[in-house]
């Protein structure tokens, strides 16, 4: 006899089957729609975790530039702050060490220099002037307030010139890894510059690895940025090629929180005797001031590096090559000279005469203008300094250009942002000079600019 439960488990058996066979044919029948169905729907899954993936990043990456942008920013404001206090205090500088100087020279001829003891207060005034000076002088490299000579480098060969000028000052136990891309790659630069770069990030390395040394990367590529490159466009980096300068090291690292600091200045997390916290501002200041970017990535424990973005100089200006030649050329030719520093202008004017050049200096860029537009023919070459106050040289030279626009002008600039070379001859000037001008190039330049007359 068969007991109540074994019926229900046969029944419930059959109604599996029968929804068993019910689903097959289903399946059967509809298999292959739920198959591309299913397929779809998987495909579609990765396609969001893939976008899902690219947002977050997008998100950190927009955040670590927002970040980067705040920084520099920030450098922007302190260097100009800095910048003008340091200039003001240079003059005063001046002022103090030269009549210290004037001081001594009077004392010197009562009393005797070894035994009056004003005389020997005055040597530590002076002393203390020294180290003023030299701060001051570090303050204005930071703020980009100093002008540099500029020339076309080879960049390889000051960075592998500065890097056996470091090699002495690291331990043994520091090993130097160099990976150059590049061979005759050139910047505009100064080299002195460019080596101060090297010899401070190398030195921070040097730190971060301690006792034990470790090991220093140094590398140069060349790279594109384009324009729609996130550094190009937040970062206000210009499209075009550069050269990368990587130096890395594998020391202790840095905090997140800390790397928003370092290029602080008088940041530092050294003793006092080790640590200025200068270092990294004045690399700072030094690539601005050469139109570049630097970025830092590190992880504490892992090491640090720093990426300098210099931009790749690739048309040789042809003028850069003449000054090279060892006869000064001389000229008869009439001169109109405008710099609005009365003591620049006058010291220039002279300069030019002693080539032979006949000069009419002005230090008031109005003045200038009415004296060319009096008698434009009674002049074959115009010299202007770009930064004045009235109105700056590159304005001038439009309006003289409207008055005569056959008559080359030639535009100097100290360091200034609102021009470049590119933008100068866009304007219609002729050639473009960087100050401070030395005899030398500044005699082939009229020379070169007069001789291109047509
Ligand atoms: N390669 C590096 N690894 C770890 N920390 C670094 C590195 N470079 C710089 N730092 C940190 O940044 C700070 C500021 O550097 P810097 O401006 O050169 O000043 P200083 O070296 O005089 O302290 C350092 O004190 C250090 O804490
Ligand atoms: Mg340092």
């Amino acid at each position: 006899m068969k007991k109540p439960s074994d019926h229900k488990t046969n029944r419930e058996q059959l109604r599996q089957s029968i929804i068993g066979l019910g689903e097959k044919s289903i399946r059967k029948s509809y298999y292959p729609e739920l198959q591309q169905r299913i397929a779809e729907l998987e495909q579609s899954n990765r396609e969001l975790q893939e976008e899902i993936i690219e947002r977050q990043e997008a998100q950190a990456s927009a955040k670590k530039l927002a970040r980067q942008l705040q920084q520099s920013q920030k450098m922007e404001a302190i260097g100009t702050l800095a910048g003008g206090i340091a200039h003001d205090f240079n003059n005063i500088l001046s002022a103090i060490i030269g009549y210290s100087e004037l001081a001594q020279l009077h004392m010197l001829s009562d009393c005797d220099r070894k035994t009056c003891a004003a005389a020997k207060d005055l040597d530590r005034v002076l002393l203390a002037s020294e180290r003023a000076k030299e701060l001051v002088r570090q303050i204005l490299t930071f703020s980009r307030q100093q002008d540099y000579e500029r020339t076309p480098l080879k960049l390889s060969q000051v960075v592998t010139d500065a890097l056996s000028l470091l090699r002495s000052s690291l331990p043994q136990s520091v090993e130097i890894r160099t990976k150059i891309e590049i061979e005759d790659e050139l910047i505009m630069g100064n080299a002195t510059q460019i080596h101060q770069i090297v010899m401070n990030l190398g030195t921070n390395a040097k730190h971060a690895m301690g006792e034990g040394g470790g090991i220093l990367t140094v590398e140069i590529d060349r790279i594109e940025i384009e324009p729609i490159d996130e550094k190009s466009k937040i970062l206000q980096l210009a499209p075009g090629p550069y050269l990368l300068l990587k130096v890395c090291d594998n020391g202790c690292g840095m905090e997140r929180a800390m790397l928003d600091k370092i290029f602080d200045p008088y940041f530092t997390t050294k003793p006092k005797d080790q640590g200025t916290g200068m270092g990294l501002a004045v690399v700072h200041g030094i690539v601005k001031s050469h139109n570049g970017l630097i970025t830092v990535y590190s992880e504490p424990g892992k090491g640090t590096s720093f990426l300098v973005y210099l931009p790749q100089l690739v048309d040789l200006p042809a003028k850069k090559t003449i000054s090279y030649s060892k006869e000064i050329p001389l000229g008869t030719e009439r001169i109109l000279l405008i710099d609005d520093e009365a003591m620049v202008a006058r010291m220039q004017g002279r300069l030019l005469e002693s080539l032979g050049y006949i000069v009419t200096v002005k230090t008031d860029p109005f003045q200038a203008l009415e004296t060319f537009t009096d008698v434009p023919q009674d002049f074959d070459v115009i010299l202007t300094d770009m930064t004045m106050p009235k109105m700056n040289g590159a304005v001038l030279a439009q309006h003289l250009l409207e008055i005569r626009d056959d008559i080359p002008i030639i535009l100097c600039t100290g360091f200034s942002e609102l021009i470049n070379e590119t933008k100068a001859l866009a304007i219609g000037v002729r050639a473009f000079a960087m100050k401070p001008l030395m005899r030398k190039s500044i005699a082939a330049l009229v020379r070169k600019v007069l001789d291109s007359r047509p």
